[in-house]
C-alpha cells in the first residue's frame, strides 16, 4: 500500500493529524502541506488521505482547489477525508464537511472522519482568538477547548489497513 496524505493547516493541528495516522498505518506514507498552486503526481499512490481544518467555515482554499483539480484522478483511487474543527456537535460538524468537501469526493471515500480540534491560544493572536469565539458563538455548540479525538484517528487508519489486509489475501 502506497499512501499520500494531503493536509492544510494554520497551526499545526492537522499536521500533528496526519502524522500521527502516517505511524498508525505502517506503511509507506508520503506527507505533504498543501501550499497554493501545488502539483502532486498522484499516480505512485494507491490511497490519498485529504485532511484540512477549518476557520471561520472554510477549510485552505490550497486543499479545495486540489480536490477541485484532482478530482477526477481521486475518484480512481481509495480516498479517505479528515477535517480538524472546534465544534463537538454532529450537525455543524456534518455542515461543515460538507460545504467543504466536494459530494463526489464525500461519495466515493471509505472513510470520513472529524479528529477535533486545537485551539493554540499562543499562536493564535487575540484578535483571532476574538473571532473563533464569535464564530462558534455565532453558530451552535460552543467548545473554546476543543480536544483532538484519537480514537476517530485510530479507527480512520484502521479502515485503509484492512483494505491492505484484504488486497495482501
Ligand atoms: C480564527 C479561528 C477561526 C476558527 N473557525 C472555526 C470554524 O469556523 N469552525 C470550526 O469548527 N472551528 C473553527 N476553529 C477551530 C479550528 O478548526 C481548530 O483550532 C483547529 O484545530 C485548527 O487546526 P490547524 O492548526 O490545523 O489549522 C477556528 C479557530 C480559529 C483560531
Amino acid at each position: 500500500m502506497s499512501v499520500l496524505i494531503i493536509y492544510g493547516t494554520k497551526t499545526g493541528t492537522s499536521e500533528k493529524c496526519a502524522k500521527y495516522l502516517a505511524d498508525k498505518l505502517g506503511c509507506a506514507v508520503t506527507l505533504v502541506n498543501a501550499r497554493d498552486g501545488i502539483k502532486i503526481d498522484l499516480a505512485p499512490y494507491d490511497t490519498v488521505i485529504i485532511g484540512a481544518s477549518v476557520r471561520m467555515g472554510h477549510i485552505a482554499s490550497s486543499v479545495s482547489k486540489f480536490m477541485e483539480d484532482e478530482e477526477e484522478a481521486l475518484l480512481k483511487k481509495r480516498i479517505a477525508l479528515f477535517m480538524c474543527c472546534g465544534f463537538t456537535d454532529k450537525e455543524n460538524i456534518n455542515r461543515q464537511l460538507e460545504l467543504n468537501f466536494p459530494p463526489a469526493l464525500r461519495n466515493h471515500a471509505v472513510a470520513i472522519k472529524c479528529f477535533g480540534g486545537e485551539l493554540h491560544t499562543d499562536s493564535s493572536n487575540k484578535l483571532e482568538k476574538f473571532v473563533a469565539k464569535m464564530a462558534f458563538r455565532a453558530d451552535g455548540d460552543i467548545d473554546l477547548t476543543p480536544e483532538l479525538d484519537y480514537k476517530a484517528m485510530d479507527e480512520l487508519a484502521d479502515i485503509i489497513k484492512s483494505y491492505s489486509l484484504q488486497e495482501a489475501r
